[in-house]
Order: structure tokens, then sequence, then C-alpha cells
């Protein structure tokens, strides 16, 4: 059936946000230019990762770690230089930051009038590469407010993820899929590699009111405040639950968008606010949840309300199905 839509209307991307925004509007044109541009990023680490283990140089690790402690992987860094590469051409990016960059990168000749900042992580889930199963990379898209002459971002520790513009993720599962939101609606395309254009597959997604997924890395119950570890056993005692985790939150997300839900990283002892971090992380998933009529929440606020302290901060996240949130919620609140 997919197949004769196809046949039938091929929507490409570029044109969908044309399509969405009123064409000829300046902001329509530079959102279409920049999901363009992210596209295009998309297919060439998309490219890459289709031929990771017969190519040199681009399973396993760097030897260098992060700002996060993490231990880097080639291929965070080759995706992390592929959006730096597409945006340096584009004219419209002046700032990008990335998890794989302690701070943000200046493209000096866009800066006068690129106005949009993106934030993005290049590999979600990159401990998955070298075992070839699913990846991602995360997007989230912000207009550039005051001059940053100084180079600190403060305007980014300003204010919370309402104020994103669009936000979206490329899937790298066995096709590749770009799912995007420009605040109307949630959008799915498939990459179609003979043509090398991302198709519309799926419009205006919304995710079930509740669904039988729960998604959390149940190895750090040990770790957990007991009101995770009390919801834990309650789904463990109750009918209708099933357990799915993949290593790559874009994955786990998708699943839970399409099928209903919740994904879960709480705080641990160790790491008291989680793993993820809000800006190129939890804030643009929110961003698509919300608009999928799902929820985001750090367990005391919304997810989309967080203004941020740092470029790198982090948050509890809890996201998907409204119901399945709420369930989290109650034995968050109990714990109160
Ligand atoms: P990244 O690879 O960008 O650092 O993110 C990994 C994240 C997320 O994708 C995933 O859900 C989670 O880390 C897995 O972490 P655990 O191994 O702690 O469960
Ligand atoms: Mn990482
Ligand atoms: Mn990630
Ligand atoms: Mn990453």
């Amino acid at each position: 059936e997919r197949e004769s839509a196809l046949d039938r209307d091929c929507t490409t991307l570029s044109r969908h946000v044309l399509e969405q925004l009123h064409s000829f509007s300046s902001d329509a044109q530079d959102l279409s230019a920049i999901m363009t541009r992210i596209a295009l990023a998309g297919k060439l680490i998309a490219r890459r990762l289709s031929r990771a283990g017969l190519m040199e140089g681009v399973l396993g690790f760097t030897g260098d770690t992060n700002v996060q402690g993490e231990s880097v992987k080639k291929m965070d860094i080759y995706a992390n230089e592929v959006f730096i590469s597409v945006f340096k051409q584009s004219g419209l990016v002046c700032r990008l930051a990335s998890e794989e960059m302690e701070q943000p990168y200046y493209i000096p000749e866009n800066c006068p009038v690129g106005r949009y900042t993106l934030l993005y992580d290049p590999i979600d889930g990159s401990s998955n590469v070298d075992i070839n199963i699913n990846v991602g990379s995360i997007f989230s898209i912000r207009q550039q407010e005051g001059e940053d002459t100084d180079g600190t971002a403060q305007d980014l520790l300003q204010s919370g993820g309402r104020s994103q513009l669009a936000a979206g993720y490329i899937l790298y599962g066995p096709s590749t899929m770009l799912v995007y939101s420009i605040g109307r609606g949630v959008h799915a395309f498939v990459l179609d590699p003979s043509l090398g254009e991302f198709i519309l597959a799926d419009e205006n997604l919304k995710t079930p009111e509740h669904g039988p997924v729960y998604s959390v890395n149940e190895g750090n119950f040990w770790q957990w405040d007991e009101p995770i570890r009390d919801y834990t056993r309650y789904v463990h005692r109750h009918e209708g639950y099933t357990a799915r985790y993949g290593g790559a939150m874009v994955g786990d997300f998708h699943r839970i968008l399409y099928q209903g839900g919740v994904f879960l990283y709480p705080g641990t002892t160790e790491n008291p606010d989680g793993k993820l971090r809000l800006l190129y992380e939890s804030a643009p998933l929110a961003f698509l949840m919300e608009q999928a009529g799902g929820r985001a929440t750090t367990g005391t606020q919304e997810i989309l309300d967080v203004v941020p302290t740092k470029l790198h901060a982090r948050t509890p996240l809890f996201i998907g199905s409204r119901k399945d949130v709420a369930l989290v919620e109650s034995f968050l609140q109990e714990g109160v």
C-alpha cells in the first residue's frame, strides 16, 4: 500500500516544509533550507553507517573522552563534523552546539546574517554502532537571540524548549527515517536510497493515549530512588506491559511515538539528573512528543519548561503516552 502511495504522490521533505508554512515568508524559506541541509547530513551519515563494517576508520573508539566523560567513537566525530560542514555552506546557521563539543561552534562568515542555532546529538546510541544495530541523530533549531559577542551563548540559557522553531531526529534503522516538527504536527519521512530523497511516509502522527511498552535500563535499579523501583515493580506485577530497550533513545522513542508507552531515564545515585542532555536530546524529543499528543516531564516539571543552567545540562526524563507518563508520575508523587 505504501508503495502505491509513493507512486501517486512523492512529497519530499523540502516541499513539505514549504507547504507547512506560507511558502513566501522568509522563515519558511529558511527552515526549508535548514531541513534540506539536515537531510543531507542524514544521508551522508546513513551512507557511512551502511558500509561501516567494510571501511577502515569507521568502527571503534578515537581514544578521546568528551565533555560528558564518555569515550568518543569515531562515528561520533564523523557525524559531528558532517553537520558542521553542511551548515558552513548554508549561510543560515551561525552557531552549532552538540554533545561532542564543549563550546558552541561558530561559523563567523554566517554570523551577521545567519539567525539560527542548530543544537544536535550527532550519533545517539553510539555504543550500538559497532554491533550494527540502530542509532540516530537528534536536532533542534532555535532563533539566535542577541549578539553573543563574547561567545558564551547565554541566550540558550534563558528560555525553555518551547522556543524551539523545529526539532526532530533521523533514525538509522533497517531504513533511514527523518521525523520532524515545526510546531504543526509530527511528520515522518523514509529515505529512498535510489532517489536520495526523504519521501513522506506518515503525516500528523499521534501517539496512542496508552501503550504497552515501558523502556528503561533496569540495570540501574540498584541506583534508583524508591518511587521508580515501585513503578517497575508495578509493571512487573500487572498484565499488559512489555519491556523494550535498545540502547539508543531515538529508536526507543520512535517505537513509542508509533505504538505508545513510556521511555524513562531517571536520576541515579551516580547521576542524580540522569544521563540525557536537555538541549539536544530531551527537549527536541519532548517537542515532538507534545506535538504528537503525548507528554515529557522531569518528574516535577514539563521538559519544555526547563531552562538549562549550562549548555550540557541533564535532566531526568519520562516521555511518552499521556496515561503512561501519568502512571510514572503517580509513583513519584507518592514518594514526596
Ligand atoms: P549518546 O550515545 O548520544 O551518548 O546517548 C546515549 C543515550 C541514549 O541514546 C540511550 O537511551 C542511553 O544513553 C543509554 O544509556 P544506558 O546505557 O545508560 O542505558
Ligand atoms: Mn555520548
Ligand atoms: Mn544521545
Ligand atoms: Mn551522541
